[in-house]
């Protein structure tokens, strides 16, 4: 087992640790013991995947709970059949549900959690990339419904998460670039966490660091970003930056696009929507650019796109209370913008 980074999320007296490298996993009994929310617990529901196929032992008795494959088991009904799972196993309100997954199983384990018994404790052991440096930290859970993406939630903070970064290595080669688009996006969030990790590189380029320090550095901004800001009333929002073209793109859904790259398209977007505003230059543009290259993206528009559908689809975001809102760059960095002309949009579009 390499060196472990830890890497702690500060939210008072619900502050928990992510411990985050190679053979992280192997942790996890002894974080169980150590964590105060779960030090009692007698037994653990482990919720996975059969895609996921990597084993952990939380060093008490577990029963496993193994749902589907895919996005589409991200409904209600699978968080009712674990809870009755839970309740058959006789997981009391002490013990602790274990997520072993990427950002599916931590939004149902961590959903199911954050309703059974009115809750009781989660620990998320990541096993992909989006998983590590964003879905499992932060406390976002929920389920989608048909009507839409994320409808139906809650924020339940988890105990411990674990990023295990040598299963990154068995991940397939897309999964992978799905990711890579989500870390791309914390090249342009303003941190001090950020600077912290800055300086430990050369060339001031987070992509200089490997890969359990760039988990750890996008670990150490999401927490800083959560502390901040735990209920998204705010600065918790530029967590979204390159989502809102992100989401329309995986909403029209004819792209077969994934999360990660539907983001990296967001990012280059979001960039040519802030330059038709003036907020930022073309020397901006072009960084956005060379961070998308340098992790293998492109950011380029899929062919086929329907330009109309996807305005329409801008006016639909969860964030579009005040007219159509991008988060986008400019002279103060990342900020939440209401009411973007969808004229410029349509126009940045084109410019793709
Ligand atoms: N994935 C964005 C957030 O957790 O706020």
């Amino acid at each position: 087992m390499g060196d472990i980074i830890r890497v702690d999320v500060p939210l008072g007296d619900r502050s928990y640790p992510v411990l985050v490298g190679a053979g992280a996993r192997h942790q996890l009994a002894s974080v169980l013991a150590a964590t105060p929310l779960t030090a009692r617990a007698r037994r653990a529901a482990v919720v996975t995947q059969p895609g996921i196929g990597v084993d952990v032992d939380p060093g008490i008795g577990f029963e496993t709970f193994t749902i589907p494959d895919g996005e589409q088991v991200k409904e209600l009904a699978t968080v009712g059949e674990l809870c009755s799972g839970f309740a058959r196993c006789g997981l009391t309100r002490r013990d602790v549900v274990v997520g072993v997954g990427g950002g599916v199983v931590t939004d149902v384990a961590g959903f199911a959690a954050a309703v059974y018994h009115r809750g009781i404790a989660v620990v998320h052991v990541a096993t992909t990339l989006l998983g590590q440096i964003d879905a499992a930290v932060g406390g976002k859970t929920g389920v989608n419904l048909a009507e839409g993406k994320n409808l139906v939630g809650a924020f339940w903070q988890p105990a411990a998460v674990l990023c295990d970064t040598s299963v990154l290595d068995t991940l397939p080669e897309r999964e992978l670039r799905a990711g890579l688009g989500e870390l791309a996006k914390y090249h342009f969030i303003d941190s001090p966490a950020a600077e912290r990790w800055l300086a430990m590189t050369d060339g001031g380029d987070l992509g200089a660091l490997g890969i359990d320090e760039r988990v750890a550095a996008c670990v150490d901004i999401k927490a800083e970003v959560v502390a901040s800001d735990e209920t998204e009333s705010g600065r918790r929002a530029l967590l979204n930056y390159g989502h809102t073209l992100g989401h329309a793109l995986e909403i029209a859904g004819r792209f077969d696009l994934r999360h990660g790259e539907a983001v990296a398209i967001g990012l280059r977007y979001a960039a040519v929507v802030a330059r038709l505003l003036g907020r930022i230059d073309d020397d901006r543009v072009a960084a956005h650019e060379r961070v998308l290259e340098a992790y293998g993206l492109d950011g380029a528009l899929p062919a086929g796109i329907d330009h109309d559908e996807i305005i329409e689809l801008f006016g639909r975001d969860k964030k579009a209370a005040d007219g159509i809102t991008f988060v986008l760059d400019g002279p103060r960095g990342l900020e939440v913008v209401p009411g973007v002309d969808p004229g410029v949009l349509r126009r940045a579009l084109e410019q793709m």
